[in-house]
């Protein structure tokens, strides 16, 4: 059985790691090993957008690299689907694997569901409700393109029921540890997809990385920051950083619900472009420096009084770590963390979160990787 996975922003390879090494251990176990090949669209192409988590996070070397780049959706989206299509054609595997939202996703789809190759979506079913957004697009048609969608959470796999998916395993309630095909009674083709809720390697990899982080990282003395007296900022959306205006609204809400703290503002390339081409001035308060690698930036959140960001990454990371969390959006996929009081929208932030409610455990319980791989193993060693 031979797997093909295609990342190529900054969330996929943090999202990728875990699964990595599940089928590892996975194969640690077999006679006839999964065989796993890696390929990099090459979407984000920086040292800290992208070999810093290769390094920290030890994810092999990518057997394939695409070398795409920047560029409009479209040009993106079209080069990554013909180079990804060669791969594909040339490995022959027997299913493809796309994580999230971003171009990347959408790209290596459409490439295995055209050839057609089985395509699993993971982090399958989650809605903005936001057309606008290049990820809302992605998101929805990648899921209609996939055979085996993988849910984070319950409420993803309501809104794919809501859009007509009927296979959907256990009512969309967490699977067990260990589920097989034949454990959970069920059956998928290219025609029937199947969704199943195997729970969030966001939680997965930061479970195994926080201890690491916090002994490895010197981001506090680096930057010369106290533990819960400042607040991270991090801005990256088109619809944040596209619009000129918008961004220096957006920082100035940053700057005014710090309420007189540091802001450590980890840079996304596009909106430092912004910012300096625009002449958008920050005042002292704001320290301004390069994207984090990932036990920099875990670190970081945990030790802010408080995160604002416009990343679904760390609004779940926030929630997780117990910082209270404004997200500098009009919506939110992650829904959960709204309710469960520890995250708000900036419309609504008063000042202060209402952390009243009973913490909740919606996103699976941090073994999202050893479900989806022993899933997979079963899916399509009873095909071969
Ligand atoms: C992409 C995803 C977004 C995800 C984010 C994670 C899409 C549509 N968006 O957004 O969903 O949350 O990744 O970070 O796929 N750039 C560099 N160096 C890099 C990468 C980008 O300078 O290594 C600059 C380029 O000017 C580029 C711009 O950033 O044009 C935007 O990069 P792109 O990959 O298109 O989108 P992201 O904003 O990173």
């Amino acid at each position: 059985m031979k797997l093909l996975q295609i990342v190529g922003a900054r969330p996929q390879f943090v999202k990728y790691s875990p699964v990595s090494r599940a089928l590892k251990a996975l194969n640690a176990t077999l006679s006839e090993p999964v065989q796993n090949v890696l390929v990099h669209s090459g979407q984000h192409y920086d040292y800290n957008m992208s070999k810093v988590f290769f390094d920290e996070l030890q994810i092999e070397e990518p057997a394939h690299h695409l070398s795409v780049g920047s560029g409009s959706h479209g040009a993106q989206t079209a080069a990554v689907l013909q180079k990804a299509e060669e791969v594909i054609k040339f490995e022959k595997p027997d299913a493809v694997i796309v994580y999230g939202d971003t171009n990347t996703t959408l790209a290596g789809a459409l490439a295995a569901a055209k050839i057609p190759v089985p395509l699993v979506h993971i982090e399958a079913g989650l809605r903005s409700f936001n057309r606008a957004m290049p990820e809302e697009i992605n998101r929805i048609a990648a899921d209609r393109a996939s055979t085996i969608l993988l849910c984070p959470s319950t409420t993803a796999t309501k809104h794919l029921a809501h859009e007509g998916f009927e296979n959907i395993v256990l009512s969309g309630t967490l699977v067990p540890l260990g589920s097989t095909l034949a454990s959970l009674n069920a059956s998928f083709s290219i025609n029937v997809p199947i969704v199943l809720n195997v729970g969030d390697l966001m939680y997965d990899v930061l479970l195994y990385s926080i201890a690491i982080a916090e002994k490895r990282s010197d981001v506090l003395s680096r930057l010369k920051l106290q533990s819960n007296e400042y607040t991270l900022l991090t801005l990256h959306r088109a619809e944040n950083t596209d619009a000129p205006d918008r961004l220096a609204s957006m920082l100035a809400f940053a700057g005014k619900a710090s309420s007189g703290r540091p802001v450590l503002f980890p840079v996304h390339p596009r909106t430092r472009k912004t910012i300096e081409s625009q002449g958008i001035k920050l005042d002292g308060r704001f320290l301004v420096v390069e994207p984090l690698g990932y036990y920099d930036l875990l670190v970081a959140l945990k030790h802010s009084a408080m995160a604002l960001t416009d990343s679904g990454g760390l609004q779940k990371e926030a929630f997780w770590l117990e910082t209270p969390c404004v997200t500098l959006r009009e919506e939110t996929e992650w829904t959960e963390t709204v309710e469960s009081g520890w995250n708000t929208l900036y419309r609504r932030y008063s000042g202060t979160h209402d952390l009243t409610s009973p913490r909740v455990t919606p996103y699976g319980d941090g073994k999202a990787a050893e479900r989806i791989v022993s899933f997979l193993q079963s899916a399509f060693s009873s095909r071969s």
